[in-house]
């Protein structure tokens, strides 16, 4: 099995502020993994940090072999990482189709890549002339994650995909990032713990800009479930005796 990124003990701060104190994360080739972790963890740093947005004072990046250490944004993406980012971002007065040209790196790339796009979001097909301002939440979030699959790229950084869309948009939504993971490794931020869990090999958990745990996503799973068997509140399980972690209503939190 291959790496495509690792990420080695960076610490990254935001002005005075120290928000990542040593984030380390693996990500295997070919794959998805999730990453989990409560408001204010740090996992949105953490993307923004292997990206170049939030670059990291010390550790390193090395993605594919390269160590992305001074490199700007732009370039970072250019080696072939997507980055969704958590509130879509997408351009409202752009019509659907110039929000996906937009996003070409090479000339060309949008048509080379419609056959999968245009299948994995076949409404995005029949609303190509709409502005993004008018399309609903969940067509925005296909939009988004669309728009990471112009270019050629390897590796996408999806922010929390499910936020604020409907159960049936989230299972669409799902079935994509399913698909798409076939051709091109992921890593996924995501709080909503059935998509996470349904959809990711393995995990990392962090909490307050250090990793607590890391694993496969099965073993978390099986550990919820017998833990949520024996212990009285049914949102609350205990797992290595140190991290309490509750779920409520869906949502991931976790606390030391
Ligand atoms: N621009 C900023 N200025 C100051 N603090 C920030 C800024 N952005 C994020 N933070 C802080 O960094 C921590 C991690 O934030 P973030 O990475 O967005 O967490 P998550 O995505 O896990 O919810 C939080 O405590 C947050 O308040
Ligand atoms: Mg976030």
């Amino acid at each position: 099995m291959t790496n495509l990124l690792h990420v080695d003990s960076i610490h990254t701060f935001i002005g005075q502020f120290h928000i990542l104190e040593g984030i380390t994360l693996t990500i295997p080739q070919g794959s998805i993994t999730a990453l989990l972790g409560r408001n204010g963890a740090g996992k949105t740093t953490t993307l923004k940090s292997i990206i170049g947005l939030t670059p990291p004072r010390t550790g390193r990046v090395l993605y594919d072999g390269a160590d992305l250490r001074g490199r700007r944004a732009f370039d970072i993406a250019a080696l072939g990482i997507g980055f969704v980012p958590e509130y879509r971002a997408i351009f409202r007065d752009l019509s659907v189709e110039e929000n996906l040209k937009i996003a070409e790196r090479k000339k060309g790339d949008l048509a080379r890549r419609a056959d999968l796009i245009f299948t994995l979001f076949p409404d995005l097909k029949r609303l190509i002339k709409l502005p993004g301002g008018q399309l609903s939440g969940g067509q925005q979030q296909m939009l988004a994650i669309a728009r990471a699959l112009v270019p050629d790229n390897r590796l996408l950084l999806i922010d929390e995909p499910s936020e604020g869309l409907a159960p049936v948009i989230i299972e669409h939504m799902m079935e994509a990032i399913r698909q798409l993971s076939t051709h091109i490794t992921v890593l996924l931020v995501e709080q909503n713990f059935r998509v996470a869990s349904q959809l990711a090999e393995r995990y990392y958990l962090i909490d307050d800009g250090h990793n607590v745990q890391n694993g496969m996503m099965s073993d978390l799973v099986q550990d919820r479930a017998t833990l949520l068997i024996t212990d009285h509140s049914p949102l609350e399980w205990r797992f290595s005796n140190r991290i309490a972690v509750s779920l409520s209503r869906s949502r991931l939190s976790c606390y030391l």
